[in-house]
């Protein structure tokens, strides 16, 4: 079994990337299993560890725009004003790659996955290393993404040599994901930039995606604890119809009267939803570890930042 360090040794970290090695990096969404994108073998190591479906495509993440430049082509006008505004950022586009990104990292798709994380580590690294990075969430596939150096430990313990430490994920949940198939700006994945934000930027509304196209969404159940998760609008309804069962709740700006506080995590007071979807990854891991029968969570507002909490909360409920 390897042993597992988590530390603040960039030049460690790099040595280990150029060697063709699979370390966990932060980033200011959630930590990554990053890999060398130019190396499909570097690249498979990543799918075996997550026991991830090849089918399911990995982001690269670059240093900069230039980069960007290096590993795509066509790059649509729309994209570059998302690229400047929001990089570096909690923002993935899906641009053509050119053929040295190898067809493991986007499961033999044209377009790549590509963004410019903010975490001064991970830049740090992007720059010594030289190298474009593939980096999914670094969790199995289907469980909650970390937010903590020790999440990540939590999860791959024995089967990685380095986490490097960077504190906690500022976002806390991952990046928005726009692609613009046939020149229109189009919504893969809601994400840490509000969706608002990117329309007003662009000065058009998004697309939602049609079904045939290769989105987070083709895995129903993604985001999910071991411990069964209810997302629902009346919690006190479904505490009571659940009674008998040790039940936790996430809840967003009030509790409930159905339980003791001690079973309940409030995500935010107010309806500023930054600090709710900056907490609920760890709430979630936390909660997962206190053998409860039954998670419920409490729906959010269906706007802005809402939006992407919905979308992992409801993912998290599936079976
Ligand atoms: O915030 C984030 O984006 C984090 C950090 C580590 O950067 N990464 C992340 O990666 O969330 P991952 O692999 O957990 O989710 C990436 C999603 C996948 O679900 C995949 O379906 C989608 O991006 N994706 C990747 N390449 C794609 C492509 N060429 N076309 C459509 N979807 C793609
Ligand atoms: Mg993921």
């Amino acid at each position: 079994m390897i042993k597992t360090v988590i530390g603040t040794d960039i030049d460690y970290a790099a040595e280990l990337l150029c060697n063709g090695e699979v370390v966990a990096i932060p980033t200011e969404t959630v930590y990554g299993l990053a890999a060398n994108a130019l190396n499909p073998d570097s690249v498979q190591k990543i799918y075996n560890l997550k026991n991830r479906p090849a089918d399911n495509p990995l982001i690269v993440h670059v240093a900069d725009i230039e980069q960007v430049y290096k590993y795509t082509y066509d790059i649509p006008e729309q994209a570059l004003k998302l690229l400047e505004k929001f990089s570096p950022g909690p923002l993935t586009v899906l641009l053509n790659k050119k053929d040295i990104i190898p067809g493991t990292v986007t499961a033999w798709q044209d377009t790549v996955a590509i963004r410019i994380p903010k975490h001064t580590l991970t830049q740090v690294l992007l720059d010594i290393t030289g190298l474009p990075l593939a980096a999914p969430s670094a969790n199995p596939f289907t469980y909650i993404s970390p937010t903590t150096s020790m999440h990540v430990f939590k999860m791959f313990d024995g089967k990685i040599r380095y986490i490097l430490e960077g504190g906690a994920c500022d976002a806390g949940i991952e990046s928005t994901i726009i692609g613009f198939p046939n020149n229109n700006p189009t919504l893969y994945r809601a994400g840490a930039i509000d969706i608002a934000d990117i329309e007003k930027t662009i000065g058009v509304k998004l697309n939602m995606p049609d079904k045939v196209t290769r989105t987070p969404g083709m895995h129903k159940k993604h985001y999910s604890p071991f411990t069964p998760v209810l997302t629902v609008d009346d919690i006190d309804f479904e505490i009571k119809r659940n009674s008998g069962l040790n039940i936790g709740v996430v809840t967003y700006n009030a509790y409930t009267d159905e339980l003791p506080i001690d079973n309940q995590v409030m995500l935010g007071t107010t309806d500023d939803m930054t600090v709710a979807m900056n907490k609920l990854y760890a709430t979630l891991h936390d909660m997962d570890s206190k053998r409860y029968d039954l998670i419920i969570a409490k729906r959010f507002p269906a706007n802005g930042l809402g939006v992407a909490i919905n979308d992992r909360l409801d993912r998290a409920s599936k079976q």
